[in-house]
């Protein structure tokens, strides 16, 4: 949700900030915008539209001196799209120039107050407050530190920003509350990010911003300051993947190469903590005593992870006995949740940043339960807030519509459900070890599915259905809950409108939507349900649907004429299946977006992390 970066260095800076910028894209990309200070003054250049039309205006930065600047590529929150609105924004006097990311609350009293301070607005967005409050502070305290103290506890909201002063030729101010932003050291060069892989490719020594953070910085030098203004140290920490893993590496998109790299990302996750037949989830600090005594477990995200964590319930009710309540974190904190010490709240979220998930996380802890985070991003501010922390191992998700974080939080709720229903003694001896088994083999069964046929056969059924306007995806028990994210995927990347119901839920209303060639996409993998499956097949034939039946080959035999076409998941243990059942659903969703000509990577009005309520 809007990134930022900063460069204070030796080099000419504003080719850096594109290159860091366009790492950045995935995090919005209706308008983007860089100054560098240069000969006493700042150059501004902004633009509406994707980071290459910013690029084509600059000569790929080339057209802009200086060797400090900021950069920012925008998701809009206050005023729309357009090159007004685009960061960075100028203060009225020209002394302060920022880029945000976050949204400041406040905005409208600040407005109003500033102006009647003589400070003028051009933009329509909240970004421009902060520029005109730190210039105020600046003129009454004639130090912009002082100035960044002042501001902070004014504004309220959410922000990371990068600052730069006019009268500061060689510093650059960076400050954090909520939204994510890292600091990273080079050799006579220094960085700031909202995100890692716009800095990697010149340093890998960072440190991850503490909320109430701020850190000015030279070319040679860095202070921190911490939330109380106290100068602080931070350790930097090492990032240790490769800047090929946030790469296309050959594909024609992140999201096909993040799907292929699905088995790699599950045995990252899954066989580190197996090991003898154990589970071993380390640095776990709830006791036994505590697993023990939980009574209900709320597993609360947003989007696709949510849709996990519907997955979730079916596993953790089946394997642990408790019972098991997903919520959309966006309403957990309103609908007053039922907590205490023996609720566990699950969290799950790949960037660590979503900004409901994180309010409910905080929320969860005040009221008094233990908080335990599924997290991809190192260093994210759930990682860090939450009492504790299993990490998927996914790697950088850069494709906006996620696929193997999606699989890999499935595959820690399969390992917490071993590990606790192992405890609890819910799912010992035969139940408990073909489920560990399978789940070993699991990352093998995910690759024996992204072959070249397999990919073929299911593309040859996007182009042919890739024309339909309202798809319905129906199943029973854990096909229902991968339904939801089949469904999600089809209307987000490919913007066809889809929905997603419990196979005998059809007949209590939708089904009167069902017409001759209504795309029906039925999954039907739970082998205990097939039959009952069947039947709503047949229900939705017999009305005209289109069906595209997702089942195993064990079971496909039985179809007959339920269906009009067949996509067939290898079998594992029926826990697992959902791990499976999904794959094809993301890759039919992938070509059909490909097929009308959407932006697979960048689908509009969307960014990956969202760090606003
Ligand atoms: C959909 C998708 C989103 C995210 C949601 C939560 O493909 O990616 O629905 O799952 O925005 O994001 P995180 O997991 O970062 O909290």
């Amino acid at each position: 949700m809007c990134g930022i970066v900063g460069y204070l260095g030796k080099q000419q800076a504003a080719p850096i900030l594109l290159d860091g910028l366009s790492k950045l894209e995935y995090r919005g990309y209706d308008s983007a915008g860089i100054c560098v200070f240069a000969e006493n003054r700042f150059c501004v250049e902004k633009t509406k539209g994707r980071l290459s039309a910013l690029s084509e205006l600059t000569e790929v930065g080339t057209t802009l001196p200086g060797t400090m600047g900021i950069g920012h590529t925008r998701w809009a929150t206050h005023g729309a799209p357009s090159q007004i609105n685009s960061h960075p924004h100028v203060s009225t006097n020209g002394k302060i120039c920022v880029v945000h990311n976050g949204i400041i609350e406040n905005y409208q009293s600040l407005k109003s107050y500033l102006m009647e301070q003589g400070k003028t607005f051009v933009s329509e967005t909240d970004t421009e407050v902060a520029a005109n409050l730190l210039e105020l502070y600046y003129e009454e305290e004639g130090d912009l530190l002082q100035a960044a103290f002042r501001a902070r506890e004014t504004l309220v909201g959410s922000y990371a920003l990068g600052i730069l002063c006019i009268d500061q030729p060689d510093s650059i101010l960076a400050m954090k509350k909520e939204s994510p932003l890292i600091f990273g050291f080079g050799e006579g060069e220094n960085f700031i990010a909202s995100d890692a892989p716009a800095i990697l490719k010149y340093t890998r020594k960072v440190v991850y911003l503490n909320n109430g953070d701020m850190v000015r910085f030279t070319k040679d030098s860095a202070v921190f300051y911490n939330a109380l203004g106290e100068e602080c140290v931070r350790e930097p920490e090492l990032i240790t993947w490769e800047m090929t893993a946030a790469e296309k590496g050959g594909y024609p998109h992140f999201m096909l190469k993040e799907i292929h790299e699905q088995p790699k990302a599950l045995r990252d996750t899954l066989h580190p903590r197996m090991k003898d037949g154990q589970v071993c989830l380390e640095g776990l600090t709830l006791t036994e005593d505590y697993l023990r005594n939980i009574r209900r477990i709320y597993i609360v995200a947003c989007g696709s992870a949510y849709y996990v964590g519907c997955v979730g319930k079916y596993i953790l009710e089946k394997t642990c006995r408790i019972p098991v309540e997903p919520v959309l974190a966006s309403e957990f904190r309103y609908c007053e949740p039922v907590l205490g010490d023996d609720t566990l709240v699950i969290i799950i979220s790949q960037s660590g940043e979503t900004a409901d998930t994180l309010a409910a996380l905080r929320e969860s802890r005040s009221l008094g339960a233990r908080t335990l985070a599924i997290v991809n991003v190192v260093g994210s501010a759930i990682s860090k807030e939450a009492d504790d922390v299993i990490y998927t191992w996914a790697g950088p998700e850069i494709a906006v519509a996620t696929t193997k974080a999606y699989s890999t939080q499935l595959s820690v709720l399969y390992l917490i459900a071993l590990y606790m229903g192992k405890l609890l003694g819910t799912w010992v001896g035969e139940a408990y070890e073909q489920m560990y088994r399978a789940l070993t083999q699991l990352p093998e069964a995910m690759e024996q599915m992204l072959t070249c046929d397999c990919l073929k056969h299911i593309e040859d059924h996007a182009e042919a259905l890739c024309r339909k306007h309202d798809v319905f995806f129906i199943g029973r028990n854990t096909d229902s809950a991968t339904c939801l994210e089949g469904s999600l995927k089809l209307k987000e990347i490919a913007y066809v409108h889809s929905e997603a119901y419990a196979a005998g839920e059809l007949k209590h209303g939708p089904i009167s939507l069902i017409e001759q060639d209504t795309l029906v996409i039925a999954l039907a993998t739970m082998e205990a349900l097939f039959e009952k499956t069947l039947s709503n097949m047949e229900e939705v034939k017999a009305r005209g649907a289109h069906v595209l039946a997702v089942t195993t080959e064990e079971t496909a035999g039985k179809l007959k004429k339920a269906a009009d076409r067949v996509i067939l998941v290898p079998r594992t243990h029926p826990l697992l299946q959902p791990s499976l059942s999904v794959i094809p659903l993301q890759i039919f969703s992938y070509y059909v977006a490909l097929k009308r000509g959407c932006d697979v990577d960048k689908p509009r009005n969307l960014a990956k992390s969202v760090t606003v309520e």
